[in-house]
Order: C-alpha cells, then sequence, then structure tokens
C-alpha cells in the first residue's frame, strides 16, 4: 500500500513548486490528484499504458468506460483527434479554458486502455490553475476520471478524495474546494449533430447560444451506469414549492413506516418546513451554491436508506437538475394544488 501524501496550494495562486513536482510525478508514471473548476480528478500520463491501466485498477472501473484527456490548451487537441469539425472550433473558443469536454474522431495516437477500445476521443481543457499548471509541468497529455472509488459521486474537496483513495495514489494537491461542484457536460462533435452524452456544467441552451441550435440529449445511454450510491435510494422530487414539499412529507412517513432511515436534501431556507434528518444544500436564490453544496451533501448521507431530494427546478439550476435526473433511482412529479 502507498502511502497518499498531501500538499496544500491556494487555488487561485498556487505555489508553482508544488505544481511542478506533481507534474514531473505523473510524466514518469505516478497518479497525482488534483482540483478542476468541476470536481477533482486523478492525473496519469495519458501516453504511459500501465499509469492508466493502474488507474482503472484503482478507481474499481470498467475497461471499456474511457477517459477524457486533459489538455493545457486548446491547440494541443489536434494532435489527438482526426480532424477539429467547425463546430468544435466555436465551442473551444466560448467554452475552453472551461467545463465542456468535446468527443471527436480519435487520431488513434493514444493507448487503447485511455478510449476503452472506441475509435473517438474526449477532450478538455479545464478551468482551474492547479489542473493548469500541472498539466503544463507533466509535458504529456493527461488522462484524468473524477477521483472517486467507480459508482460514487465525484469529489468537490481533498476530503472526499482522501476517503476514497488514501493508499492508492501518490499524491492529492489540495487546492480548497472546486469552483463549480458538478462534472462537465460530455458533448459529442464527432457527428453530424452535437449530441450531449453526459449533463454536467454547461447547459444545452448555452451550447445552442453557440452553435445556433440546441444539442440532442442523450442521457440513460449509461451503459457504464452504476448507482450512484451503493445502498442508499436517491429520490429526486420535482414540482412548486408547495407541491414539493407536500410530496416529501408524504414519501417521508411511507418510507419511515416501512421502518427505512429517511434524510431530506433541501435549500437552507427550507430545513425548517421537514422534521428529522434534513440536510441543506445552497440557497433558494443562488444555482451555484446548490452545485457547489451537492456532492459533499450526498457524501453526508450515503449511509441512510432513502434521500428525498427537493428538486424545484428553478431553485436547484438546469444543471443539477439534469445531472441528478441522470444519476437519481427515480424522479417524482408532485402535484400542484394536494
Ligand atoms: O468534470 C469532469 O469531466 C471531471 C474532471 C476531473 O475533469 N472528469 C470526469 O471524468 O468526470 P470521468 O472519467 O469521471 O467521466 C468521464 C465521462 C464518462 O461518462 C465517460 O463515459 C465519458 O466521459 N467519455 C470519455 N470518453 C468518451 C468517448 N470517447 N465517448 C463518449 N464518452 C466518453
Ligand atoms: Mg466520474
Amino acid at each position: 500500500m502507498l502511502e497518499t501524501i498531501i500538499r496544500r496550494v491556494d487555488g487561485n495562486h498556487p505555489d508553482n513548486v508544488v505544481l511542478s513536482n506533481a507534474g514531473v510525478l505523473i510524466a514518469r508514471g505516478r497518479l497525482v490528484a488534483f482540483p478542476t473548476e468541476t470536481v477533482y480528478g486523478i492525473g496519469a500520463n495519458a501516453l504511459d499504458e500501465a499509469a492508466v491501466s493502474a488507474l482503472f485498477t484503482i478507481k474499481g472501473r470498467p475497461a471499456d468506460n474511457p477517459l477524457i484527456l486533459h489538455l493545457a490548451a486548446a491547440e494541443d487537441v489536434a494532435k489527438y483527434v482526426r480532424e477539429v469539425p467547425a463546430l468544435a472550433v466555436g465551442l473551444m473558443k466560448a467554452f475552453w479554458p472551461g467545463p465542456l469536454t468535446l468527443v471527436f474522431r480519435g487520431a488513434g495516437r493514444l493507448p487503447r486502455v485511455v478510449t476503452g477500445g472506441l475509435e473517438t476521443v474526449a477532450a478538455r481543457v479545464p478551468a482551474h490553475p492547479v489542473a493548469l499548471g500541472i498539466i503544463r509541468a507533466a509535458g504529456v497529455p493527461v488522462v484524468a476520471p473524477s477521483a472517486n472509488i467507480s459508482g460514487r459521486p465525484s469529489p468537490t474537496t481533498a476530503e472526499h478524495v482522501m476517503a476514497d483513495m488514501a493508499g492508492r495514489i501518490d499524491l492529492i494537491v489540495d487546492g480548497g474546494p472546486t469552483f463549480l461542484g458538478i462534472e462537465s457536460t460530455v458533448l459529442d462533435v464527432a457527428g453530424d449533430v452535437p449530441r450531449i452524452l453526459r449533463p454536467g456544467a454547461v447547459s444545452a441552451v448555452e451550447i445552442a447560444t453557440v452553435t445556433g441550435k440546441a444539442p440532442e440529449e442523450e442521457f440513460r445511454r449509461k451503459k457504464h451506469k452504476l448507482p450512484f450510491l451503493s445502498r442508499t435510494r436517491l429520490i429526486l422530487v420535482e414540482g412548486t414549492p408547495g407541491s414539493v414539499t407536500d410530496e416529501i412529507l408524504r414519501l417521508r412517513a411511507c418510507f419511515a413506516a416501512e421502518g427505512k432511515v429517511v434524510a431530506i436534501l433541501t435549500r437552507e431556507e427550507r430545513v425548517g418546513l421537514y422534521p428529522g434528518m434534513v440536510v441543506a444544500c445552497g440557497s433558494v436564490t443562488n444555482n451555484r451554491s446548490v452545485a457547489a453544496g451537492l456532492y459533499t451533501a450526498i457524501r453526508q448521507l450515503e449511509n441512510v436508506d432513502v434521500i428525498l431530494f427537493e428538486g424545484v427546478s428553478q431553485e436547484i439550476g438546469t444543471a443539477v437538475q439534469q445531472r441528478l435526473r441522470e444519476v437519481a433511482h427515480q424522479v417524482v412529479r408532485a402535484e400542484s394544488g394536494s
């Protein structure tokens, strides 16, 4: 078992020596976790087959679930893809560095383990000084899956990473909590029409403002989908504030009658409306705060039987809503006026 070292840096003004050392470790085939603007990732040298294989092993990740190439500059993508379609050029200008992953036709220059045998390659340029500094220092393309054990929520703090990865990776660069809190949007630009393969921090509407047309959306494709939480049922309750509250109270009573341990996940302002175990995640007036607190809140509740998530659209924002619809075991629409 490895000893996992933690190096703390300022997320916005990181110490270059720490980033250089981290980059060198990755270039030499070691595994290093670092923050991106979305969630923490574990970086490995994309050209080093053994390092990438080790990454799949320590995450418990199915071999056919491909990795995202993380690059320091948009120009670098040309080395690994067969072509950069015109559509992608506009999206790269608008969103890179940032939380949009683009899926291209691959040039076949990466070890098969990276792409799980697919003909396509996913890439993004992260918008985080720590991630960018480490990738630059590595001097190689870096694959960086979220730094969780496969099937668990993505980590948004170094503590989350430590909980899953202690003894499995060499180094965690702790740059504080990530800025956004949910993963990048994965958009396929290899075909004729852009298609969202994973909803994330960039919404379909934002993509449409650049491409002029709403992308297709293909959630629930998810051949690789593992339960987001291994033993906890996550139920997203959507509707107006009043109807959602009524439905959550009703569901809570039903599950409690079955002897289930139930937790309610709501906004700060509404904690007082509910009895029992209630956790606040963000504020009704700030969508970003909901995204930022989402995975921390869910990790706190991993041992309950049921999580009832209060999902009023305007209050949680599109990014969180799409992501939750994808991972929830059930989505319930509360009837208004009940
Ligand atoms: O925000 C993020 O994207 C984070 C941070 C660390 O950058 N990374 C991340 O990586 O979420 P990971 O490995 O946990 O998720 C990558 C997603 C998976 O859903 C995978 O199936 C998809 O991207 N993906 C990767 N390559 C693909 C490809 N060639 N075609 C389709 N989907 C691909
Ligand atoms: Mg992941």
